[in-house]
């Protein structure tokens, strides 16, 4: 099987690294972050989390990255070439449909937030807490449920048509954009917060950690947030590594991503938290913290005038990170599929949507119609569930074994040093190679266990 087919490439260093940086930052960071943050009590939740992003967030992309480019193909062969096993291409399959399974569902949120961008610009997240909350409820329930699907059916065809245009038209282009327009935006939003009154209490639950009330879920839920956010184990980090030039520096992009992503996060943070604070909202609302608390801050922490124009900025930028996420979950399918069945990139980017438009419809109709889903679930938690549970840690530990068990020494490190060009010092050496070999595995495996077992 000839295993280098592809003839894309990011065209600059800077834009590979937008690309996935762009991938790593989305919902994840704006909208599951803070809520976890707030649910697990503030400080001492993101110092665990800032550790587990820099070990095993970074070790875990490395080997990702190794593998993508060492394939220079789409994940099926990049596995099967660096296992020199075909069974590996198990790990391309698993990839696939946990890729178009998280776009499913995700793009469900993305389309809540596209509406509240809409509904932002009209004028109608603003008003009283009632107004907003019977907004949302409606938007989940059986009145206005098929305005959700169809908004989640629309965001899925906005990343089709980006996709569709190319590595580098598309994704790389869109995230040239949209990633510094995203964090410049946070920044401003971030600034306006913290000068609100009584905004340092907030800063405080960010950055004043209380390690008495961390527990072994803190660990569990810390671990979770850095794979979520760094889109590890659906090999969309092997797919977007395939795009990568021979000369970058693999390690430097992971470190730069890791720091890329936990910025973001904390911008999000320090956005949510100073404002809910200063308003007196409970920092451990939930999912639908910004949904439900986020108009409500900003209609009484800002002016009328401000407060119409930081919503339409805060939901626009929602809508920014969410897409450069989908458009990478997406492109792990049209990769895969337009290689391997030898059509074009249309063709192929059209089955992934269809399958994702049928699937992001289920799962948001199972809001209203909960018989949609198994075990007392609806489709919507199921298959974040499923993913988050079981797929993406089998792809993160599989891809760890392989790198660090299975591929041939010679190989792995050609790819971190870019065929000799980027020197490394035998202690950071030893160090990766421990990680991959043993902390990773073995830490995955108890999040695995105690996901499986122990939570419900
Ligand atoms: N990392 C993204 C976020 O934080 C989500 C995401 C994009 C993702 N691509 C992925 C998650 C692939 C898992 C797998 O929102």
């Amino acid at each position: 099987m000839k295993a280098d087919i592809n003839k894309n490439f990011f065209a600059t260093q800077i834009g590979s690294i937008l690309a996935t940086a762009g991938s790593a930052v989305g919902l994840g960071n704006i909208w599951r972050f803070p809520t976890v943050t707030g649910q697990n009590g503030g400080a001492e939740f993101i110092l665990i989390y800032l550790f587990f992003n820099v070990f095993l967030g970074v070790t875990c992309m490395m080997t990702e990255f190794i593998v993508g480019r060492n394939g220079a193909s789409n994940p099926l062969r990049a596995y099967i070439k660096a296992g020199n096993n075909k069974s590996w291409g198990i790990m391309g399959i698993l990839a696939i449909l946990c890729g178009s399974l998280i776009l499913s569902f995700y793009s469900v949120v993305a389309g809540w937030c596209v509406y509240y961008l809409y509904l932002a610009i009209t004028g109608g997240v603003l008003g009283s807490f009632d107004h907003i909350q019977s907004t949302f409820s409606a938007l989940i329930g059986e009145k206005d449920i098929y305005i959700c699907c169809a908004i989640s059916v629309f965001f899925v065809i906005i990343t089709h048509v980006i996709v569709v245009q190319g590595v580098q038209k598309g994704i790389e282009r869109a995230a040239k954009y949209m990633v510094p327009m995203l964090i410049l935006l946070l920044i401003a939003l971030g600034v306006a917060s913290s000068s609100l009154p009584g905004a340092w209490r907030g800063l405080e639950f960010l950055f004043k950690p209380d390690f008495s009330k961390v527990t072994m879920h803190t660990f569990y839920e810390a671990m979770s947030m850095a794979f979520f956010s760094l889109s590890l184990g659906t090999a969309c980090l092997v797919t977007y590594a395939s795009y990568f030039r021979k000369d970058a520096n693999i390690g430097k992009f992971a470190l730069q991503i890791s720091i890329i992503d936990v910025v973001v996060a904390i911008l999000a943070g320090i956005t949510i938290f100073p404002a809910a604070f200063s308003v007196g909202v409970e920092p451990d609302a939930g999912p639908s913290l910004i949904f439900l608390t986020i108009p409500n801050v900003f209609t009484q922490a800002f002016s009328p005038t401000a407060g119409y124009y930081l919503s339409i900025l805060f939901y626009f930028l929602l809508v920014l990170a969410a897409l450069t996420s989908t458009i990478s979950m997406h492109e792990i399918g049209t990769s895969l599929l337009s290689q391997e069945m030898k059509t074009s990139r249309t063709v192929a980017g059209t089955l992934v949507t269809i399958f994702c438009c049928i699937m992001g419809t289920l799962c948001a109709l199972s809001f209203s119609h909960p018989n949609i889903g198994v075990m007392g679930s609806t489709l919507f938690d199921n298959l974040d569930s499923v993913t988050s549970k079981v797929f993406m840690p089998i792809g993160a530990f599989a891809t760890c074994m392989l790198v660090g068990w299975v591929m041939s020494r010679k190989t792995v490190m050609r790819q971190l040093t870019s065929n000799n060009r980027y020197a490394w010092s035998r202690p950071t050496l030893r160090t990766f190679f421990f990680l991959v070999k043993f902390v990773c595995p073995i830490l995955i495996g108890i999040i695995f266990v105690v996901n499986i077992f122990f939570t419900n």
